[in-house]
């Protein structure tokens, strides 16, 4: 991205009109949670506690400036009047029926805003069961030809803007974790791409056709599920030729942003880990996707890394060079949304006496990714705004698997990422960036 084309300080203009969410899976526990929470803020019903963008800060100049503004007061990002949802579901139900059936929020919370949740009517989706294989769903497009399927969500996404007189647009997956998938030669540049959706090639995933479908119409694209999708050279390429952002992947929420958050914590100690186990149980349709082991090598995969990259072992062999890391997931229906994750963490201290640390996180897993999905929507639609095309890696903040440039290793700390989110903001808007360093505080000083 060159500096010169993007537009900063008084450059950036207040949004205009109003922005599509387009939600692949919107008819999940996370989509519901997320569309159904923003329309209770709007009425002046409950409060946006999760998200950055609307309760949060960022601190400008000095300490002693006391100029610490609202993060949404500071750079101009589209309001939540603003927004206005679609999107597509193998399921038919409406926004309505679909949170009821996802019972993460009460009657108390749904029942006055049936009526506008009952106005989201997914679009038939694209699906293909080898990719999501504990699903079955009949709200399909017909067929099988891959390019067909493209251009049906390309006239969706079409329709519509038109319908709701939108002219931007975000596409944000919350569909299901699909199977593990390698990058190979089909997702090696934009031209092998589309010559694997013209043959049908079965290493595309749906996921991937709604990605290309986003990208030819100019609309950016986010990836909530640990998913492939945009992460490959194709898409990468495709974003830069469009001019469009893409942000990825995996929400970051429960055990791992505990994991980012404690793992930085005993670094910085230089304290040292002999083993992480951490297991969870998890009762809605996620776990059930994640249920079948090749979705859940999916999920594993996003899962491990982030302490290899926090921990840096290269570094510190005597403390992290051979720890044992395990992640596992079980489907136990009883539970629903709320997740419970135990983490077992064996440390050890000076002259290496060990010490354990437990932690049994009784959370909600779509209360946690509501905020996120709006945040990344609205900094999104900023990045596109302003020209920040291609990767998004200042929203490295929201992932568990944060999308790179190659050659670059990922940045998991959860307060580094949250600092270079908020450099980036300031970066834009022409302000300082923030060291820490304070000497400066003090130098005047006998
Ligand atoms: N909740 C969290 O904390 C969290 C965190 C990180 C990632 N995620 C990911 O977010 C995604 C959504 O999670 P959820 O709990 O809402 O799951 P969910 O099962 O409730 O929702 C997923 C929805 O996607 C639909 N779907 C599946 N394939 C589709 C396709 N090809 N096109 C359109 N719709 C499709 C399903 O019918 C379902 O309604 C999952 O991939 C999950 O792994 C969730």
């Amino acid at each position: 991205m060159e500096e010169r084309q993007l537009k900063r300080k008084e450059q950036i203009e207040p949004p205009k009109g109003k922005l599509g969410v387009l939600i692949p899976g919107v008819g999940g526990a996370v989509s519901t949670t997320f569309i159904a929470g923003v329309e209770a803020v709007r009425r002046g019903l409950a409060e946006p506690i999760g998200s950055l963008t609307q309760l949060g800060t960022i601190r400008l100049g000095k300490r002693d400036e006391y100029r610490i503004p609202r993060i949404k007061d500071f750079i101009p990002l589209a309001s939540l009047e603003d927004l206005v949802f679609g999107g597509w579901d193998i399921y038919d139900a409406n926004g309505y029926e679909a949170a009821s059936f996802a019972k993460v929020l009460h009657r108390d919370h749904l029942d006055p805003i049936k009526d506008f949740l009952e106005t989201i009517q997914p679009m038939p989706a694209v699906f293909d069961r080898r990719f999501v294989k504990n699903l079955d769903g009949n709200h399909v497009k017909p067929g099988t030809n891959l390019r067909a399927h493209v251009e049906a969500l390309k006239e969706d996404i079409a329709r519509f803007k038109e319908e709701n007189g939108v002219d931007r647009c975000v596409m944000i997956w919350c569909g299901s974790t699909e199977v593990h998938l390698k990058a190979e030669e089909p997702h090696r540049s934009v031209e092998a791409l589309q010559k694997a959706v013209d043959a049908d090639d079965p290493r595309i995933a749906p996921s991937m056709l709604y990605a290309l479908a986003a990208l030819e119409s100019g609309v950016p694209y986010i990836n909530g599920a640990p998913n492939l999708t945009v992460d490959i050279p194709a898409f990468v390429e495709l974003a830069r030729e469009k001019r469009v952002p893409i942000a990825g992947k995996d929400f970051k929420t429960g055990q791992t942003l505990m994991k980012t958050i404690l793992a930085p914590g005993l670094k910085a100690r230089m304290l040292g880990l002999e083993g992480w186990y951490s297991t969870n149980i998890l009762g809605n349709r996620d776990g059930l996707v994640l249920d079948d082991k090749d979705s859940f090598k999916t999920k594993e995969e996003s899962k491990l890394s982030v302490l290899e990259y926090i921990l840096q072992p290269q570094l510190y062999p005597s403390l992290y060079k051979n720890y044992y890391h395990k992640v596992t997931i079980n489907y136990y229906p009883p539970r629903g949304d709320n997740k419970e994750g135990w983490d077992c963490i064996d440390i050890f201290g000076w002259l290496g006496y060990p010490m354990q640390i437990k932690v049994d996180f009784q959370c909600r897993d779509s209360i946690l990714a509501a905020p996120l999905c709006l945040d990344l929507v609205l900094f999104t639609d900023l990045a596109q705004r302003i020209g920040m095309h291609g990767i998004q890696e200042w929203l490295s903040f929201y992932f568990k698997s944060p999308m790179h440039k190659q050659g670059l290793y990922p940045e998991h700390d959860l307060f580094i990422q949250l600092m270079k989110l908020k450099n980036t903001l300031r970066y834009l808007m022409g302000e300082d960036q923030i060291t820490h360093f304070g000497l400066d505080y003090y130098m005047g000083d006998a």
